[in-house]
C-alpha cells in the first residue's frame, strides 16, 4: 500500500510541499499519494486576494489579510525560488518590490509548470484531525463546501500548512465602544482610498503598521498617528505622520496617549498582529507558539515533537519566506519518504528545539535574526536535493533593504538588488513607489 499524505492549505507553504513531492516524482522516485485540502476556491494562500472581509460565501472566515495596493515589503531577491527564477517565469528580470498580483502570478507559475493542481481539493475545509493510536495513522475530517458534504479519510502523515497571519489578534482599549468612527483590524483592511482625507490612528509598531500607514499616506490620508506599545519604529516619517506612546483610552472622537497627549481621529486600525490558530487540531496535535524564529515544539522547525508523523510548514516568523518554505518542504518530503531519519528518542527532539530557542535568544538585533534564519535555511537544504543557492547573498539583500528603509521609508521600494539565483541585477522600477497609484501587473512589468 502506498503511503497517504494530507497537506492542509495550498498557500506558498502547501504549494512548496506539493512541488517537493512532484520534483521527486519527476526524478523517477516512488512518492506517496498526496492530497491537499484547501478551503478557498483557488491556490496562493494570503496572495489569493479577495475584496471580502468577515465571512466568505460559505460562512467560513475569510483567510486573506492582504489589501488592494499591497507591494512586497521585502526585496524579491530574498524570496526567489531556487528551482524557478523570476526570469524563467517572466522571461526577463523585473524590479525588486513586486505588487501582490505579480507575486501571485510567480507563485502560480511554478506549480502550473509542475502540474499539481489536481492534487488539491479546493473549497474543502479541514474540520478535524485525529491520531489513531492503534493504527498509527490520522483520520482527517473535511467539509466539501460546494457539495455541502462532510467526509473522513485516513492518512499516514499530515502536514499543516494553514498559515499564521490570518486570525487577527484583537486587543480592546477603554472607549472603543464609545468611539464614533470605525475600529478595524489590519486583517480587514482592503482599500486605502477609503481613508483619503481622514485622520487615522494605527496601533502596533511592526510591518502592518508601517505598511498600512504608508499606503494610507500614499492614497491621501490627512494624518497618520501610530501608537506603539514598547518601541517606536523610528523611521524618518513624512510631516503628517507621528509616532506616539501607547493608547490609554478613547472617547467619541479622541484618542488619549500615555504621554498625556491626545489626537482627534476618524478611524482606528489595529495593526496588532496575528494568532497561530488551528481550530481543526485537538490538544495532542495542536502547535502552541509565539510568532518567533525558533517555534516551540518543532524538531528542525517542522516535525511536531509530540508526534513526529505530524509536520508543520511555515510556522516561523518570516524574514525568508518562499525559499524557507521550500527548504522545509523538501526536508519534510524526505523525512516522510524515509530518506531522512527523525530520531526516535523524544529527548533528542526536545533538545533540538531548546537549542534553537537559545540560539535565537542569543541574537542582539535584526541583523542576527536574518543570519539566524539564513543559517536555518542552509541547514535544511544541505540535507536534501533542493538546489543550493547563495543564502548569504540573500541575507545581504535584506541588510541593504534595511539600510534603504532607514534612509527613506517612502522610497525604499525604488531600489534594485541582484538575484542570487541568476546573478542578474533587477531594473529600477519605472515609477517611484509613492507615485505609482496604478499597480496592476501589466503596469509593473512595463520595464
Ligand atoms: C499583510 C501581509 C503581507 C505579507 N507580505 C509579504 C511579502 O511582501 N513578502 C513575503 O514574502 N511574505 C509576505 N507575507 C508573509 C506570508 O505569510 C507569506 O508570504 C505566505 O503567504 C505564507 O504562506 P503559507 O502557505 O504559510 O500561509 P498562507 O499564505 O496563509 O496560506 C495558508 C492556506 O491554508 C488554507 N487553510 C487554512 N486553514 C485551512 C483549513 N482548515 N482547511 C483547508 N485549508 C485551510 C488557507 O485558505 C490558505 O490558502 C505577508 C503576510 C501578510 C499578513
Ligand atoms: N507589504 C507587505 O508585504 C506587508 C505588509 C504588512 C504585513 N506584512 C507581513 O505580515 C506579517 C505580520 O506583521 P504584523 O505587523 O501584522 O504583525 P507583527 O509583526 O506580529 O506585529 C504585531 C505588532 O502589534 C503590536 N501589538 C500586539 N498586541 C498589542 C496590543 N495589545 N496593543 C498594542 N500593540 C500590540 C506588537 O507590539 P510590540 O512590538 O510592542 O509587541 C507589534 O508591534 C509579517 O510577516 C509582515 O512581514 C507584510
Amino acid at each position: 500500500m502506498k503511503k497517504r499524505v494530507a497537506v492542509i492549505g495550498a498557500g506558498p507553504s502547501g504549494l512548496a510541499q506539493l512541488r517537493a513531492f512532484q520534483s521527486a516524482k519527476a526524478k523517477g522516485e516512488d512518492i506517496p499519494e498526496v492530497v491537499c485540502f484547501e478551503k478557498q476556491s483557488n491556490w496562493g494562500g494570503l496572495w489569493n486576494y479577495t475584496w471580502r472581509t468577515g465571512l466568505d460565501e460559505h460562512g467560513e472566515p475569510v483567510h486573506c489579510s492582504m489589501y488592494r495596493y499591497l507591494w512586497s515589503n521585502g526585496p524579491k531577491e530574498g524570496l526567489e525560488f531556487a528551482d524557478y527564477s523570476f526570469e524563467e517565469h517572466f522571461g526577463k528580470q523585473i524590479a525588486s518590490y513586486p505588487p501582490r498580483a505579480v507575486l501571485f502570478d510567480y507563485i502560480e507559475g511554478r506549480v502550473k509548470k509542475a502540474g499539481v493542481r489536481d492534487w488539491i481539493r479546493f473549497s474543502t475545509t479541514v474540520r478535524m484531525v485525529k491520531y489513531n493510536e492503534g493504527k498509527g495513522n490520522f483520520t482527517v475530517t473535511v467539509h466539501d463546501l460546494k457539495a455541502d458534504r462532510m467526509y473522513e479519510e485516513d492518512f499516514d502523515n499530515v502536514i499543516v500548512a494553514s498559515g499564521h497571519f490570518s486570525v487577527p489578534n484583537v486587543p480592546e482599549y477603554p472607549g472603543f465602544d464609545k468611539f464614533n468612527g470605525r475600529v478595524l483590524h489590519a486583517h480587514d483592511f482592503r482599500d486605502a482610498r477609503e481613508f483619503a482625507g481622514k485622520d487615522l490612528l494605527l496601533l502596533g509598531s511592526s510591518y502592518s503598521a508601517e505598511d498600512i500607514g504608508s499606503q494610507c499616506w500614499k492614497y491621501g490620508a490627512k494624518s497618520i498617528t501610530v501608537a506603539y506599545r514598547n518601541a517606536p519604529m523610528g523611521f524618518k516619517w513624512p510631516d503628517n505622520w507621528k509616532e506616539v506612546p501607547k493608547l490609554v483610552r478613547m472617547d467619541e472622537s479622541t484618542a488619549y496617549f500615555a504621554d498625556g497627549t491626545s489626537k482627534k481621529v476618524d478611524a482606528v486600525i489595529l495593526c496588532t498582529g496575528y494568532k497561530h490558530h488551528f481550530p481543526f487540531l485537538p490538544d495532542d496535535l495542536r502547535l502552541k507558539t509565539a510568532n518567533r524564529l525558533a517555534t516551540n515544539d518543532l524538531y528542525k522547525g517542522v516535525a511536531y515533537v509530540h508526534n513526529p508523523k505530524l509536520f508543520y510548514v511555515g510556522m516561523q516568523d518570516q524574514w525568508f519566506t518562499f525559499n524557507m518554505f521550500d527548504a522545509q518542504a523538501w526536508w519534510v518530503r524526505d523525512a516522510i519518504m524515509g530518506k531522512i531519519k527523525i530520531p526516535t528518542d523524544k529527548k533528542v527532539l526536545v533538545k533540538d528545539v531548546e537549542d534553537r530557542v537559545k540560539h535565537e535568544d542569543a541574537g542582539q538585533d535584526a541583523h542576527d535574526a536574518i543570519h539566524y534564519q539564513g543559517d536555518y535555511v542552509k541547514e535544511l537544504i544541505a540535507e536534501t536535493d533542493y538546489p543550493s543557492f547563495d543564502v548569504d547573498g540573500a541575507c545581504e539583500a535584506f541588510f541593504e533593504w534595511k539600510d534603504h528603509k532607514k534612509q527613506d521609508i517612502m522610497a525604499f521600494r525604488n531600489h534594485a538588488y541582484k538575484s542570487v539565483i541568476t546573478g542578474t541585477m533587477a531594473p529600477v522600477h519605472h515609477t517611484p513607489w509613492k507615485d505609482a497609484l496604478e499597480d496592476s501587473m501589466e503596469s509593473y512589468l512595463r520595464n
